[in-house]
């Protein structure tokens, strides 16, 4: 079976993607008994991801120190026209599970600071066809790098995790070209939801004009549409075990306007994340996090439920 490929997108910045992004990621894998595969890919040039999954010591031994191949490379393939294998890019085991030990079925492919250079790059390259369906061909071959990557690995894989950028630019598309759904994770304050609305439209869009795209030009690709599956909270306060009268609020009234969207659970805000992202684990880790194992707990519970509530919405 081929894998879900879900991407991560809202294009307003810090709202968890990159945090759910991993404790998606790890949480898939652990509340199956089959321990499926995950893979995770970032591609931000934050590279928050990587250095969460890798820790950032570790990260710049590998990749600078070391040389080890990251999502530029990929990226760089395309504009030199050469091949590149995406297994020798990933990364097998980077997450923690606790002191010395690593979780087995979690990988992920690094990305790189310079991808911001990449999206300009993208932008601006124009290869001129003979016809206008060979040019629109063109076009579409820049937002397919990263749906060609995925093909090579894609049945290694139960699920791939596409970490993106806070922006909608030519590697985010990249992203919503190669998944088959996608997820906004949100904050309860009234500016952000009001940006959700626009996300799933610019999606819509963004799916008519792929398929009008490889129709017209006659490109054989198996695309499908990414679907949403859902707006998850994140850094929600809460009173006596539900959330607070603002932020319910806000959570009540984007359920109303995004009918059976809105995930009926979501992560408390709480230090159990960034204590877990300092020792380079998640917060399924607790146990070896003792300056915030309650509230790390807490949090990882929560998560489960989310990770419940996502297989049920995959599954359809
Ligand atoms: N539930 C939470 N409780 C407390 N802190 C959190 C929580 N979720 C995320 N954070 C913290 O908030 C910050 C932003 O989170 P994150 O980097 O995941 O957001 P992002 O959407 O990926 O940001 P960007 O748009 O910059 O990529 C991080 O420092 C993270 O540790
Ligand atoms: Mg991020």
């Amino acid at each position: 079976m081929a894998a879900e490929i879900i991407s991560m997108i809202n294009w307003k910045g810090g709202v968890g993607k990159s945090t759910l992004s991993l404790h998606l990621g790890v949480g898939l894998m652990l509340k199956q008994k089959q321990r499926p595969k995950v893979l995770l890919i970032d591609l931000d040039p934050q590279c928050n991801l990587s250095y969460l999954a890798l820790g950032v010591n570790n990260y710049v031994d590998k990749v600078y120190k070391k040389g080890h191949l990251t999502l530029k490379n990929i990226f760089e393939s395309y504009f030199e026209g050469k091949e590149i294998s995406t297994s020798d890019v990933i990364i097998s085991q980077p997450i923690t599970s606790r002191p010395n030990k690593v979780w087995l079925n979690v990988d992920i492919l690094p990305s790189h600071s310079d991808l911001v250079l990449v999206d300009m790059r993208l932008a601006r390259e124009r290869k001129s066809g003979t016809t206008h369906q060979e040019e629109t061909k063109f076009e579409l071959d820049k937002v397919s790098i990263i749906y060609n990557a995925i093909k090579q690995v894609e049945n290694d894989y139960d699920y791939i995790i596409l970490d993106c950028p806070p922006n909608i630019n030519l590697v985010t598309q990249n992203s919503f070209f190669a998944s088959n759904h996608y997820l906004i994770p949100a904050i309860p304050d009234f500016l952000s939801t009001v940006g959700i609305s626009m996300i799933k439209s610019e999606m819509e869009k963004l799916n008519d004009n792929f398929k009008r795209m490889i129709s017209y030009s006659g490109a054989k690709i198996d695309y499908s549409d990414a679907e949403i599956l859902g707006i998850i909270f994140n850094m929600v306060d809460e009173y006596r075990g539900s959330p607070k009268s603002t932020h319910e609020d806000t959570i009540n009234s984007v359920n109303s306007q995004h009918k059976n969207l809105v995930f009926e659970n979501y992560i408390t805000d709480g230090d159990g994340i960034s204590v877990a992202a300092n020792n380079n684990m998640t917060v399924y880790s607790y146990e070896s996090l003792p300056k915030s194992k309650q509230n790390a707990e807490k949090q990882a519970d929560y998560l489960y439920d989310i990770v419940d509530e996502l297989l049920a919405k995959i599954r359809g």
